[in-house]
């Protein structure tokens, strides 16, 4: 099992204080517009590395008025052992994180827990820019692969820096060399960790028995080819300066990659799909992620699911929860009444967020 048991938000977004008692069941969350279910998502995405599900620095989550900062805690209940793991902001700076009381970082919180998502944003996934796919991709790259996030951190240091020598029109070859190397190493781990992801999702639909369409992925360049191997790679950079300095920026590396969905059994393009089928691909393709997770960790990630209910049916909103029952995650649902949840019976733990001046009443059913 890997859940949270315990988790504590104080001055977190609208909520002075919420406590929640988990028992390890899927959590549906349900409460009017604005009531803050999606701040309690957003603060479980944040025990993963990263910005979390909204994407919003540390300063955007203080609590307003007050805004002197935020902290989060929490038990994590792993496959072997449990963890108590603090993340907090002070003054808006970046948050630190605290793992069993000793000082810790992002990149430790990746190797204990994995925390997956959709957001109602992600309606869009498919026709918008890539930059949202690699993004979706990353995340599920990084649950199967903790080390992804420091190649990603890595890669893109190494990018800005390498920008910013193009744009200052810095023509010797001496500046560029340790930048480009560091980008090619990072950048080609990126780029097989991907790789991997997207092989592992076509693998875990294959076999599965589900009410969800078989989504298949193509990982592309979006001009030119994908350098095979780390010395490729740098070799690309080195030979592509002039042209990256007519346009400040860098032409080629993971970074120009997307991810091309197709649904399969109608052989269309996602993009060119319905709203509800191109939800249904991504749901297809978590559920994808929680299984081989699942089948290699022993246990499936945390799933973080935001107003999921709402381009489902009736049908595959059962179908939906009878999967997630199955893979026994702990899947976090909202929905703004009780009655979206009413198929999971007792098999989930069904809370309401209500509010009683700044005091977030989590109250379980
Ligand atoms: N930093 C913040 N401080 C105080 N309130 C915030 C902050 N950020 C967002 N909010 C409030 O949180 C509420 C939205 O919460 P949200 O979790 O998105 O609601 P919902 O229950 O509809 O998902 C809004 O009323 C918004 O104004
Ligand atoms: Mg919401």
């Amino acid at each position: 099992m890997l859940a949270l048991t315990e988790l504590t938000l104080s001055h977190f977004r609208s909520h002075l204080r919420a406590e929640l008692h988990l028992d390890g069941r899927p959590v549906a969350i349900h409460g009017k517009n604005g009531a803050g279910k999606t701040n309690i998502l957003e603060a479980v995405s944040l025990f993963s590395p990263g910005r979390g599900l909204r994407r919003a620095s540390a300063a955007d989550m203080v609590r307003r008025p007050e805004g002197l900062g935020w902290k989060l805690k929490a038990v994590l209940q792993a496959p072997d052992q449990a963890y108590e793991i603090e993340t907090w902001s002070e003054e808006g700076a970046a948050r630190q994180v605290r793992i069993d009381n000793k000082a810790s970082n992002q990149i430790a919180l990746g190797q204990i827990c994995r925390v997956v998502w959709l957001v109602p944003v992600m309606d869009r996934l498919w026709v918008e820019a890539a930059e949202g796919r690699r993004r979706f991709l990353d995340r599920i790259a990084l649950s199967f692969d903790p080390s992804h996030a420091e190649a990603t951190l890595t890669y893109e240091k190494a990018m800005r820096e390498r920008n910013r020598l193009l744009k200052e029109q810095v023509r010797d070859a001496a500046w560029y060399r340790v930048v480009e190397a560091q980008m090619g190493t990072a950048g080609h781990r990126i780029h097989t960790a991907r790789c991997s992801a997207v092989q592992r999702l076509i693998e875990a639909q294959d076999k599965a028995e589900t009410a969800f369409p078989t989504a298949h992925l193509d990982l592309v360049q979006s001009e030119g080819e994908m350098p095979q191997s780390e010395a490729d790679l740098v070799q690309a950079l080195a030979e592509g300066r002039m042209r990256d300095m007519k346009v400040g920026r860098s032409l080629v590396g993971p970074h120009r990659s997307d991810l091309i969905g197709t649904y399969v059994h109608k052989g269309i393009a996602a993009k060119e799909c319905s709203t509800g089928e191109q939800k249904a691909l991504l749901v297809s393709l978590i559920l994808a992620n929680a299984r081989a997770l699942t089948a290699s960790e022993g246990a499936p990630p945390i799933l973080l699911l935001d107003e999921v209910a709402a381009h489902l049916d009736a049908g595959r909103r059962a179908a939906l929860y009878d999967e997630i029952c199955a893979l026994g995650a702990q899947a976090w649902m909202t929905g703004t009444g009780a009655e979206l949840f009413a198929e999971l019976g007792t098999r989930a733990q069904v809370l309401e967020v209500g509010d009683m001046e700044g005091i977030s009443q989590v109250v379980s059913r």
